[in-house]
């Protein structure tokens, strides 16, 4: 495949449900003439729950799926899937470019933070792994780094029930005993990281929890660059063109609810999905 052949196929973006969306949006932004290809593995989510094991193998057969419709480069939109499972896509699929969440995020974290202490929220299997413990403190060492697992928070998002007292309780039970200091010189967390995917979305009531001194970053924004970084760097980049190129396709897959994926999805890309514009797909 010539060169220009390569740079005008999609970049394949990946996580177990709509969660992914928030990172598609930045990854739309900062790449606007890029076709995406975005695969949500709805059959099988929740993720944060399960083994490293298992979630190695969905991420392994989600990648397979779109390496065989030809993206030219790999964003695993999931914290949870970037921290189990990047190796071994990268060593099935080399030398494709697979970018994971969990490394932009923990840049992310430490750009904000002065103190070097640091909250991080994410589902039951990325805390119980210290992805994001072991990225930050390589970065930063030193950090103190506390976590605390919120996967009640997914089923909330995926749900649509972002707002009102359920969420709110949610986040009060998660992020009240977080930011709790045990009186013997311990340091407030200065910055909070959203090491899951599906988490902007409660942004304004994990915000009412914290208070408004805290800083809240996601992986989007930074992954978004790290993504044009090595397109660049690998001559892979789309740029708007003088022809006239302006915004790229967007293509939905789901593995189960289409009508739902939509539905939901819709809010976190933040334009409407219509069912018609996602594919069904068994894996
Ligand atoms: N959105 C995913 C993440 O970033 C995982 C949600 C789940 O499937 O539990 O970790």
């Amino acid at each position: 495949m010539s060169a220009h052949d390569q740079r005008a196929q999609p970049i394949g973006v990946f996580d177990s449900g709509v969660g992914g969306l928030t990172v598609l949006r930045a990854l739309q932004l900062e790449l606007p003439a890029e076709d995406f290809l975005y695969l949500g593995d709805t059959a099988r989510l929740p993720y944060g729950t399960k083994s490293p094991q298992t979630v190695v193998r969905y991420a392994l057969a989600a990648a397979d799926v779109l390496v065989r419709r030809g993206v030219k480069a790999l964003v695993v939109a999931c914290n949870t899937a970037s921290a189990a499972a990047l190796p071994a896509m990268r060593e099935r699929h080399a030398p494709l470019p697979i970018i994971g969440v969990v490394e932009p995020g923990a840049q992310a974290a430490v750009a904000a933070s002065r103190s070097g202490h640091i909250a991080v929220i994410g589902t039951e299997a990325t805390v119980r792994g210290g992805a994001y413990q072991a990225a930050i403190t390589r970065l930063r060492p030193g950090a103190v780094v506390r976590a605390m697992a919120c996967q009640v928070f997914v089923a909330l998002a995926e749900e649509g029930w972002i707002d009102g007292a359920v969420a709110r309780d949610a986040a009060q039970r998660y992020l009240v005993p977080l930011f709790a200091l045990n009186g013997k010189g311990d340091i407030a967390s200065d910055t909070l990281v959203l090491g899951c995917t599906h988490f902007p979305l409660l942004l304004p009531i994990i915000r009412q929890s914290v208070g408004t001194a805290v800083n809240i970053v996601d992986s989007a924004a930074t992954t978004a660059r790290a993504v044009r970084e090595r397109l660049e760097a690998q001559a892979l980049l789309r740029e708007p063109g003088p022809s006239g190129r302006g915004i790229g396709s967007l293509r939905f897959l789901a593995t189960d609810g289409v009508a739902r994926f939509a539905a939901i999805g819709g809010g976190f890309l933040g334009v409407a999905i219509a069912p018609g514009e996602v594919e069904l797909l068994d894996i």
